[in-house]
């Protein structure tokens, strides 16, 4: 076993520490201030490859591994985490799922362009009344011959308002249940297809998360992921790679959050002393790093099994399971490390609190990664 990093890897987490702190970290509180996209620091991501880091070079990617991509998650989203979950969406759901699973066609015509990030992808399966039970798809694509015709409402869709490609989950045949369901690539600019409101968030507040609406889209066969009724297991085998990019996430928002309060217990005096030297202190410096480390190890060996073409599906749900109450754990106990500074937005922690709560919700909630895990478990 060899817990030791490449060079290169090494340098890919540089590479990600450095266009943090220099194009992300500058204007990041009044981004979240506003709600507003990165679009400039999400087009830069784009030019160094950020955006289809896994992608194999010929379809435009970087042809780099998991691994890679877990380390990059990490140093972005210490930072941004909601220029972390643009990435995610884009590299883990939408390039990830076309290349596994998309034909040359649609590779040539959509994945060359996401994975530079000349356009961003949104994946869609949550709806109103579909979340975590996930087979319960209202959104109807009709098999009219040559096309599908879709109709219903996606929910919560990250990048809803900014992206051009949409992998959207359709039931085609109600009877087979979940074997009926279908993943469509939906454009942009399909007649039909209205973008919905943005919604006003806790977190990830420069992410853009809409609702979707499809009425009567014409969405051609051609543009069917995999065959038909494959939609429901392409979008849980996607769910299980894009887990490890919210792990990620979430250790990142862990990191980043330990970083700033190890810091500011260095530099902060009351009674004589600095403060990480008063033991009650100390000590939750001391279950962050342990927590943080252990998260991280997790997020890596997911990564490991899936480069490795291992099954990672239990793997990737614990590391999102533990990291995110690691994030949440861990920011909560930095705002108490800043006292009353804390609690103001200058000092960031405030902003990664509320950033981490949704790791532990999107990409399925921690009980369904209980869900996943036990019933792995009980399969052994
Ligand atoms: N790989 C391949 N196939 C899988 C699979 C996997 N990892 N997991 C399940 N399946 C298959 C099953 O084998 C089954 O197919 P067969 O009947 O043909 O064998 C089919 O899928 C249905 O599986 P289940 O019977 O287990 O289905 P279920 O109704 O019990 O639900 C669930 C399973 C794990 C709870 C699933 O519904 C789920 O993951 N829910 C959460 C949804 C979710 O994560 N949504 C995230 C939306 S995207 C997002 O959130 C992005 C973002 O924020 C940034
Ligand atoms: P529900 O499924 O209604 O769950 C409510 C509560 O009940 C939760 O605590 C849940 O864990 C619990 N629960 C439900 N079933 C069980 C059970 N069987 N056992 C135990 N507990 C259970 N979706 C997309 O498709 N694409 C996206 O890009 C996307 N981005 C998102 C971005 C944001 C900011 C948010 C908030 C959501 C996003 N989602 C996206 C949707 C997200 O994946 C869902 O919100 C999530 O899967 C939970 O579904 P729900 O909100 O319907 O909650």
């Amino acid at each position: 076993m060899n817990f030791e990093l490449t060079e290169e890897h090494l340098m890919i987490q540089q590479a990600a520490r450095d266009f943090a702190q220099n194009e992300l970290l500058p204007g990041v509180i009044e981004r979240d201030d506003k709600q507003q996209f990165p679009a400039e620091q999400v087009k830069k991501m784009g030019e160094l490859g950020f955006l289809g880091m896994m992608v194999d070079p010929k379809y435009n990617g970087a042809g780099l591994d998991t691994i890679s991509y877990v380390l990059a998650m990490e140093e972005i989203s210490k930072v941004d985490a909601s220029a972390s979950v643009i990435m995610s969406v884009n590299n883990s759901l939408v390039c990830w799922g076309l290349e596994k699973f998309g034909t040359e066609e649609q590779k040539e015509k959509y994945l060359k362009r996401l994975a530079t990030g000349e356009i961003i992808g949104a994946f869609c399966l949550s709806e109103p009344e579909a979340g975590s039970d996930a087979t319960s798809q209202k959104t109807t694509a009709i098999d009219m011959g040559d096309h599908y015709l879709l109709n219903g409402n996606k929910n919560w869709i990250t990048n809803g308002g900014s992206a051009s490609v949409y992998l959207v989950m359709a039931q085609t045949d109600v009877e087979k249940g979940h074997r009926g369901i279908n993943c469509l690539i939906v454009e942009r600019d399909m007649e039909g297809f209205t973008v919905g409101k943005k919604e006003d968030k806790m977190g990830i507040r420069g992410s853009d998360t809409h609702s979707l609406m499809f009425q009567d889209v014409k969405v051609p066969k051609e543009n069917r992921i995999g065959e038909e009724g494959f939609g429901f297991k392409f979008a849980m085998k996607v769910l299980s790679g894009g887990r490890i990019g919210i792990a990620s996430q979430a250790l990142g928002i862990a990191s980043g959050a330990y970083e700033l309060a190890v810091k500011y217990a260095k530099e902060r005096k009351t009674f004589g002393k600095e403060i990480g030297k008063h033991q009650g202190v100390g000590f939750k410096l001391a279950d962050m790093a342990t927590e943080i480390d252990a998260a991280r190890l997790m997020c890596l060996r997911a990564a490991w099994l899936k480069d490795n073409g291992m099954n990672f599906d239990k793997e990737s749900a614990m590391a999102k399971l533990y990291a995110s109450d690691v994030a949440m754990k861990t920011t909560v106990e930095a705002v108490q490390v800043h006292g009353g500074y804390g609690f103001v937005k200058e000092y960031h922690v405030e902003r990664l609190m509320r950033d981490a709560k949704i790791t532990q919700i999107y990409e399925g909630t921690s009980e369904i990664q209980k869900i996943v895990i036990s019933r792995a478990v009980l399969a052994d």
